[in-house]
């Protein structure tokens, strides 16, 4: 039996709670209060904003020696929804992984929403949840406590490093079109996230400038941008990185 602590007691760390216990493990969750109280589990999970990972690291540090950690953020740039928060030639995991030498440390369940691990279905499928890292028995110990709590693991050769490629911001939706072989459709997803994702940066940019709508055309999955009201700037390109990245 593995025993985890989860730090962060928001969706993402109740959600990977629940798995936790579904699959016989045991777990501690402990919060932004829970300063004081000692980590004690062999596998930690920083289910906090990546902002946050530097606190918890300045607090925690220590105590992660020897343990496996695992990184399930998105640094994304939540101001602009355009890009990463850390360097193109790193990532967040990679950071942490250097700030933490003593640590083992994977990166998990960024491709996965709070809901659908909590739910352990995306549709009709078993949520995937997808695991990079650079130690085997690390990814291992991981992937057991995943599928122990019912959920299907995809165990990359990825290292920590590349474990952030842009694309993973869709994957719960591309994932099970890519499972069921359906590239296609994986496509169509990919190009109609990457245009809802645009129309709500732009809606941010400019408050109720449009409206974005995800609808389906022969059997492809399409993005729709609708102005509402106000004429603005159109001329921003609409994520050809997606298609290119997938093509
Ligand atoms: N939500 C998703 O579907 C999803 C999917 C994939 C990945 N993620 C990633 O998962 C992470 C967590 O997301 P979330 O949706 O679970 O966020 P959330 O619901 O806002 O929860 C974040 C939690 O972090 C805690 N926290 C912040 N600073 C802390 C500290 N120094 N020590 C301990 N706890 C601290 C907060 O506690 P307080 O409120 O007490 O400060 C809060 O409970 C993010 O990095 C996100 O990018 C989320």
């Amino acid at each position: 039996m593995a025993h985890v602590s989860i730090i962060g007691t928001g969706n993402m760390g109740q959600a990977i709670a629940s798995v936790v216990s579904k699959g016989g493990n045991t777990v501690e969750l402990l919060g932004s209060a829970d300063k004081d109280q000692q980590v004690t589990g062999e596998l930690v999970v920083l289910a906090v904003p990546y902002p946050a990972v530097r606190d918890v690291i300045a607090e925690r540090g220590d105590q992660f020696a020897g343990k496996v950690v695992v990184d399930i953020t998105n640094p994304l740039n939540f101001e602009t929804f355009d890009s990463l928060v850390v360097p193109a030639d790193s990532s967040a995991a990679a950071e942490i992984a250097a700030a933490l030498p003593q640590s083992r440390v994977l990166k998990a369940f960024n491709t996965t929403f709070a809901g659908t691990v909590a739910s352990g279905k995306v549709g009709d499928l078993p949520t995937t949840v997808q695991i990079a890292g650079d130690d085997a028995d690390a990814k291992s110990l991981l992937s057991g406590i995943v599928a122990a709590g019912g959920l299907r693991v995809e165990q990359g050769n990825a290292g920590v490093v590349v474990a952030e490629e842009p694309r993973h911001a869709h994957g719960d939706a591309v994932q099970p079109a890519r499972v069921a072989g359906h590239r296609r459709r994986a496509l169509g997803l990919a190009r109609a996230l990457g245009m809802v994702l645009d129309a709500l940066r732009e809606r941010a940019a400019q408050p109720r400038l449009v409206r974005a709508a995800v609808g389906r055309r022969d059997g492809v999955a399409i993005g729709r941008q609708e102005p509402i009201g106000i004429a603005g700037p159109r001329d921003r390109p609409l994520r050809p990185a997606v298609d290119a990245d997938l093509a």
